[in-house]
C-alpha cells in the first residue's frame, strides 16, 4: 500500500432498508454519519419489501446527505471523492444510492468510487469517532467473520482490499436464521435484536439444538437449526403446551454463537492470523460479542454497535482505501446486486 493520502470521502449506502450517508476523513475519522431506518415500515410486512424500500430511499436520500454535510460543517467542496454502495443488495435500492452518487460526482467534479457492501462491513472496524483517540488499527493477516442478514462467510484478509474466501453459508445467512426463527417464535422483525432480548430471560441449555460443524470445510449451514426449532415449536403446539419463547431464543442464539465462534477461532489458528475481525449485523449480538471477547487468544475487533448494522461510515472507509489505491469509477458503472467479496 502506498503512503496513505489525506482525503475526505462522502459516502452513500442504500443496499437494503437503511438510507445512510457519512463523511470520513483519512480513512478512519468519523465526521458525520446519518442512518434513516425504514425498519418500522417493513416490520408491518415481517421483512423488507423491496419496492417500498426503493421508494423510501428516494424520499430520504437528499435530506440525509444534506444533514450529513451539515453535521460535518462542510460542503461538497470540502470532499475529495464520493463513494456509494454498488452491491450486493436489492437492485431497486442500490440504483437510488448509486445514481445519486453519480449526480453528486458529476455536479461537484469529484471522483466516483463504487464500494462492495461486504467490504464496507469489514472496514467498519477501522472507524473511530472524531472526538476520541483512534484505537489500534487491525493488524494483518486478519481472520474476518462476516455475519449479516444476507451473507455469512470467513475470509482471510492479508492486506487492505485483499481477501481469500475460505468458506460461506451453504443455505441461510446467520442473520436470516435469526429473522426466520424470530418469526417462528412470534417475535417481531428484525429478528436478531428481538431474539437477543428474549434470550436474556432464557436458559441456553433448555433445548438441545444441532450445530452444523461441516467438519473439513470452513462453510456454514443454518437451515437445519431453523428446522430443529420448527420441529420443537410444532411438537409443543401439538401437545397443547405453551411455547417457552425465552428458553428457545436463548438455546437458538447459543447454537449460532457456538458455531460462529469456533469456526472463526479454528480458522484463525489454522491460517496463523494475528487478529480476528467480526462484522455485519449479527456482530451487534451481545452474546456473540462477549463470546469473541472472552473465549479466544486473539485480539478481536468488532465495530461499535451503531456501525455493525448498515451505515455509510463503513462504505466511506472502504471507499477511502479504494481511493488510496488509485481506484476511480466512471459514470457508466452499474449496480452489482450479487457482487462477491472475493
Ligand atoms: O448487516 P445488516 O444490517 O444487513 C445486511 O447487510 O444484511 O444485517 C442485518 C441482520 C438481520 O438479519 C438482523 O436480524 C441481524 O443482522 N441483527 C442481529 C442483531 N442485530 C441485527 N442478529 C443478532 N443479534 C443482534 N443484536
Ligand atoms: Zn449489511
Amino acid at each position: 500500500m502506498p503512503d496513505l493520502p489525506t482525503a475526505r470521502i462522502l459516502a452513500i449506502e442504500t443496499s437494503c432498508d437503511e438510507t445512510a450517508a457519512a463523511v470520513i476523513e483519512n480513512g478512519r475519522r468519523l465526521l458525520a454519519s446519518i442512518v434513516a431506518s425504514q425498519m418500522d415500515i417493513h416490520a408491518r410486512y415481517g421483512g423488507v419489501f423491496p419496492e417500498v424500500a426503493s421508494r423510501q430511499h428516494i424520499l430520504s436520500l437528499v435530506p440525509v446527505v444534506e444533514q450529513t454535510l451539515a453535521h460535518a460543517h462542510m460542503t461538497l467542496d470540502d470532499m475529495d471523492a464520493v463513494a456509494a454502495t454498488r452491491g450486493p443488495g436489492l437492485p431497486g435500492s442500490l440504483l437510488v444510492g448509486l445514481n445519486a452518487a453519480k449526480g453528486l460526482s458529476l455536479g461537484a467534479g469529484l471522483p466516483l468510487i463504487g464500494v462492495n457492501h461486504l467490504e464496507g462491513h469489514i472496514y467498519a472496524a477501522w472507524v473511530h469517532p472524531a472526538d476520541v483517540e483512534p484505537p489500534l488499527e487491525p493488524q494483518f493477516p486478519i481472520m474476518t467473520l462476516l455475519a449479516s442478514g444476507g451473507h455469512t462467510e470467513l475470509d482471510l484478509m492479508e492486506g487492505h482490499l485483499n481477501y481469500t474466501r475460505l468458506g460461506a453459508t451453504l443455505d441461510d445467512a446467520a442473520g436470516e436464521a435469526f429473522d426466520k426463527v424470530a418469526r417462528l417464535l412470534g417475535l417481531p422483525y428484525p429478528g436478531g435484536p428481538a431474539i437477543q432480548e428474549a434470550a436474556e430471560q432464557g436458559d441456553p441449555a433448555a433445548f438441545k439444538l444441532p450445530r452444523a460443524w461441516l467438519e473439513g470445510t470452513w462453510n456454514f449451514s443454518f437451515s437445519g437449526l431453523k428446522t430443529a426449532v420448527l420441529r420443537e415449536v410444532t411438537h409443543l403446539e401439538d401437545a397443547g403446551q405453551p411455547l417457552p419463547v425465552a428458553d428457545m431464543a436463548a438455546s437458538f442464539q447459543a447454537a449460532v454463537v457456538d458455531v460462529l465462534l469456533n469456526k472463526a477461532l479454528y480458522a484463525a489458528r489454522e491460517y496463523k492470523a494475528r487478529e480476528i475481525l467480526v462484522a455485519g449485523g449479527v456482530s451487534a449480538n451481545r452474546a456473540l460479542r462477549e463470546a469473541f471477547q472472552s473465549q479466544t487468544e486473539f485480539p478481536v475487533h468488532i465495530p461499535p454497535l451503531s456501525l455493525c448494522t448498515d451505515n455509510a461510515a463503513m462504505v466511506a472507509v472502504a471507499g477511502y482505501y479504494r481511493y488510496a489505491l488509485g481506484h476511480r469509477d466512471g459514470l457508466e458503472i452499474d449496480i452489482l446486486p450479487t457482487w462477491p467479496l472475493s
